[in-house]
């Protein structure tokens, strides 16, 4: 399959891994690159000199394109950005922030720029931004989400409708026929994020993966909205920041409640209960852990046999 977003990645499929911190290292993005999709190392839980080993080691490890993934309100980003631009990333994905600031500084280097949106006016903003693509990213999703609540299936056409670049639609897609809806509200591409981290080349822990695969409807919740609005599983901390949040607690408390390294806690140490578990509401459909090729071919296969027969 060729369509605009396989040409601007060079890639078979229309498949994004995306980057997520503490799970997308470079055995995870550099095993999907090489299964024909595109795999994204996830910069926002490494220092700089991890990320450059990272990167090295995922360039030594696939001879396809692969991208890296900058939450653009990273302390370190300067020193992100140069180690990118030294090591020759092809492609960044950027999140979180204005794009407005290092796109052109990409590009200028021959990067090719995809910012993350979860409305349509901040994706008209990146298209202004010069950005090659967006990634339209809807309430369902794992990680950091937008305040406004719109879910995929509202957002993907109305940034489809915003926007002349690319779109990529993330948040609750983990299935072939979840891929074919997305693309017939006009994505031309889907950015994958849960159903990598339950795949064996994953970073996050073990307890972590297999308290995913056990998840089901219901299990995870929009929290600290205050802060910074993040979809996680249901646990102790989430118990405690409900209460503080019952309790009208102050931003500082809630701050002071969450801490240093929460996420590493519960997604990289598998501290079940006192760490912060960042997973998409698709987590109850996800029932196993497999090699990451085997998720790629999955879903593709999937998508191309419900294309045949879109409706039941
Ligand atoms: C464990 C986890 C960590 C994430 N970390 C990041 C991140 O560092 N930067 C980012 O832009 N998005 C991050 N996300 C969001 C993903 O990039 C992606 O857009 C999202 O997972 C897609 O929705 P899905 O989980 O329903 O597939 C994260 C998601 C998860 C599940």
């Amino acid at each position: 399959m060729q369509n605009r977003v396989t040409k601007l990645f060079k890639i078979d499929y229309p498949i994004v891994q995306a980057g997520m911190i503490w799970a997308s290292g470079w055995r995870l993005a550099s095993a999907v690159s090489n299964a024909g999709a595109l795999g994204i190392i996830g910069s926002g839980s490494m220092y700089p000199d991890v990320l450059r080993e990272h990167i090295q080691k995922c360039k030594a490890a696939t001879g396809r394109s692969f991208a890296v993934n900058v939450p653009l309100l990273y302390p370190d980003i300067d020193k992100h950005i140069q180690i990118i631009i030294d090591e020759k990333v092809p492609i960044v994905f950027t999140s979180a922030g204005n794009p407005g600031t290092w796109t052109s500084v990409l590009q200028e280097k021959g990067i090719t720029v995809v910012h993350v949106v979860s409305s349509s006016k901040f994706a008209v903003k990146a298209q202004q931004a010069g950005c090659d693509a967006v990634v339209a990213e809807g309430f369902e999703a794992g990680g950091h989400n937008g305040r406004e609540e719109t879910t995929t299936m509202v957002l993907v056409p109305a940034v489809c409708a915003a926007v002349d670049i690319p779109v990529l639609a993330a948040g609750g897609i983990a299935t072939g026929r979840q891929m074919l809806a997305a693309m017939g509200l006009g994505a031309e591409g889907v950015q994958v994020g849960s159903r990598f981290v339950a795949s064996m080349e994953a970073s996050s822990h073990e307890n972590f993966k297999n308290r995913v695969i056990h998840a089901g409807e219901g299990d995870t919740c929009l929290s600290l909205k205050q802060l910074t609005p993040v979809r996680l599983l249901k646990n102790e901390f989430f118990e405690q920041v409900q209460e503080a949040e019952k309790a009208c607690a102050s931003t500082e408390a809630l701050k002071q409640l969450l801490g240093k390294g929460r996420a590493k806690r519960g997604m990289f140490e598998g501290n079940l209960e006192e760490g912060e578990l960042e997973i998409g509401q698709v987590s109850a459909l996800i029932k196993n852990i497999k090699p990451a090729a085997e998720i790629v071919h999955e879903i593709y296969t999937a998508y191309e046999s419900a294309l045949k027969q879109p409706v039941k």
